[in-house]
């Protein structure tokens, strides 16, 4: 575990950057306990500020862990969560309660009465006087002691969104359209998405002691260099933090990726060029530039601070030319590829596969590989009603185009009676699996074919599997991946993962023959995080193609269209938050 950097020029926040992002939930749960113990032993309580959300999850296992394993008492510790979602049942799947109690408080010695968080379900008139409450409470407990975040791509803080004043309290705020969004999929369309939330205001938070913010992925990129290197501006509430004496962001190397140090280090001064760092400088200045690589000239490298770099090449066509072959040599022929192997592909959603990789896959089957494709949603949440009403809608046409034969339509529409769609709807918060079970198998059959764009790329010659590892799943789910996992452990077979082959065999070794959900529980975010696909293709070629094209319209376009897919970066496309595994629903699952 070693935070890389300190924090570097321009930064305005505190920053550390860490490789593996479960360290951020390792060093982050260790102050907290350095807190909770430093106030204990002056016979006081420690006063936590608390977030939701997938960042902190990390953070609260690792303190349960704290707690059974190394005695971390919380029964003088009183928390105050930033906010709920109004209105909002606090049973309800969507609760930040229900979150924090399934997520933390019901794993560790914390007193009932010393949480606190934001009711959603008080009636309108009542909202203004909770939050004043909500208020009065923290000062009676004497302030927030240290004060944990996430960050929203929106810059919100709690859920202070853009125009939030430094002086604001807890209150009722409408949310964000781009809120709203990210938090669709949890809730099964955004339209189920609550308008408003309760949350603490900017100068609330601004009061606690100390405060720690998170961030991980590259969706958060941006958000990030932002607020650590932006100017202070009401529209993005996590610039405020800047205005703190005693704030620490912790970000992994991909939520990292728009800052400074990281994106374009020889901006800051002298650096180590290695080949990886020269590939990235000089696909940095054609975008800059907007020109191919080949005709950047010695003047572009000035006036872009990389003149020292063309004086280790000698000239700027010598280094053109290197970068140029380096980036052509990145689209792996069939030759580089394993041939006669196993291959599996995990793919977070029913797509990622193709758009991603589509053409690997192709040269992995003219390979004579043996390719499974494992999907990690479950079919049920792939495909919603109204995308099966789609699916028929769009067979009519071709149908009426004479593409297909209508009889065929007909035969399918039989089999699925829109008018009984609705009996299988996923609403928000049911348990998918549990619908998909009762769903008719031409339905199930349906939304199958609807995702079967694999066997487009492969002639057919992949099978697919259904793991529903990052879906709302039971035991079974996790078994199917992990018994996958486990097809790996020879060495000579192959694995077209993100992770490295050896690590991919380190977490199947981890994998017990007939594991029980309790065993496979711990490794369930290693599980679901195997699926990053080939990091090997890579997202600069995405930036050399657009530079390319706007230097010579028409490049790419004649291009055969699985090696135009090839070429976009699959790391690009993987979002942190399909990663979610959720417990709540896996401990459900259990019990029925
Ligand atoms: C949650 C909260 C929010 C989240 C933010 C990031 O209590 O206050 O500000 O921290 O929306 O959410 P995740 O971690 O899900 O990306």
């Amino acid at each position: 575990m070693s935070p890389s950097h300190a924090t570097a020029p321009g930064e305005r926040i505190r920053t550390v950057i860490v490789d593996d992002h479960d360290d951020i939930g390792r060093l982050v749960a260790r102050r907290i306990a350095d807190t909770i113990r430093a106030k204990a032993a002056a016979g006081g309580r420690a006063v936590l500020g608390l977030a939701t959300g997938s960042t902190p999850i990390g953070v609260y296992r690792e303190l349960i862990r704290l707690h059974r394993e190394e005695g971390l008492s919380f029964a003088n510790v009183i928390s105050f969560n930033l906010d709920e979602y109004y209105p909002m049942d606090p049973e309800s799947l969507h609760s930040y309660h229900r979150f924090m109690w399934e997520n933390l408080f019901s794993r560790l010695d914390i007193a009932p009465a010393n949480v606190h968080i934001p009711r959603g379900d008080l009636p309108r008139d009542q909202v203004e006087a909770q939050c004043r409450a909500y208020e009065e409470a923290i000062r009676q407990a004497g302030g927030i002691d240290l004060q944990l975040l996430g960050v929203g791509r929106t810059g919100h803080i709690g859920f202070n969104e853009p125009g939030s004043g430094l002086e604001s309290r807890t209150r009722l705020i409408t949310l964000d359209l781009v809120t709203r969004k990210d938090a669709a999929a949890d809730f099964f369309g955004e339209e189920n998405v609550p308008r408003e939330a309760i949350t603490m205001g900017v100068a609330t938070i601004l009061e606690a002691r100390e405060i720690v913010i998170l961030a991980t992925g590259e969706h958060k990129a941006a958000i990030v260099r932002r607020a650590v290197e932006g100017d202070v501006d009401y529209e993005v509430a996590a610039t405020f933090l800047q205005l703190h004496p005693s704030t620490t962001f912790y970000i992994d190397r991909a939520a990292a990726a728009g800052l400074t140090r990281e994106a374009t280090p020889w901006l800051l001064g002298a650096v180590e060029w290695t080949p990886e760092l020269t590939v990235r400088a000089v696909v940095w200045l054609s975008h800059r530039a907007e020109k191919a690589i080949l005709k950047l000239t010695q003047r572009d490298y000035a006036e872009h601070r990389l003149s020292s770099l063309v004086a280790r090449h000698g000239s700027p066509g010598a280094l053109n030319g290197l970068v140029f072959n380096a980036l052509g040599s990145k689209i792996r022929g069939r030759s580089k590829l394993p041939r006669d192997q196993r291959v599996i592909c995990f793919s977070p959603h029913p797509d990622d596969d193709v758009i991603s990789m589509g053409g690997i896959l192709r040269k992995l089957v003219e390979n004579d590989n043996e390719i499974t494709v494992a999907y990690m949603t479950s079919g049920s949440l792939a495909v919603f009603d109204h995308d099966v009403r789609r699916h028929l809608d769009f067979m009519r046409r071709l149908a009426g185009e004479r593409h297909i034969a209508e009889e065929a339509v007909d035969e399918l529409a039989r089999r699925v009676d829109p008018k009984r769609l609705t009996t299988y709807s996923l609403h928000p918060g049911v348990v998918a699996s549990e619908i998909w079970r009762r769903v008719p198998w031409p339905l199930r059959n349906l939304a199958n074919e609807a995702r079967a764009n694999y066997r487009t790329f492969t002639n057919g010659a992949a099978a697919a599997v259904d793991t529903g590892t990052l879906s709302r799943q039971s035991a079974e789910a996790l078994r199917t991946s992990a018994g996958l996992l486990r097809t790996l452990d020879s060495p000579e077979e192959s694995a077209v993962l993100g992770d490295t082959p050896e690590a991919v065999t380190k977490l199947s070794a981890q994998i017990p023959d007939g594991a029980t959900l309790e065993q496979l529980l711990p490794l369930r975010d290693k599980i679901a995080s195997a699926d990053h696909a080939i990091r090997s293709i890579d997202e600069t070629f995405e930036r050399r193609d657009a530079a390319a094209h706007r230097a010579h319209p028409g490049f790419g376009q004649c291009r055969p269209r699985a090696r135009a897919v090839e070429c976009r970066g699959s790391a690009h496309r993987t979002r942190a938050h399909d990663h979610r595994v959720d417990l709540d629903a896996h401990r459900r699952g259990v019990r029925r």
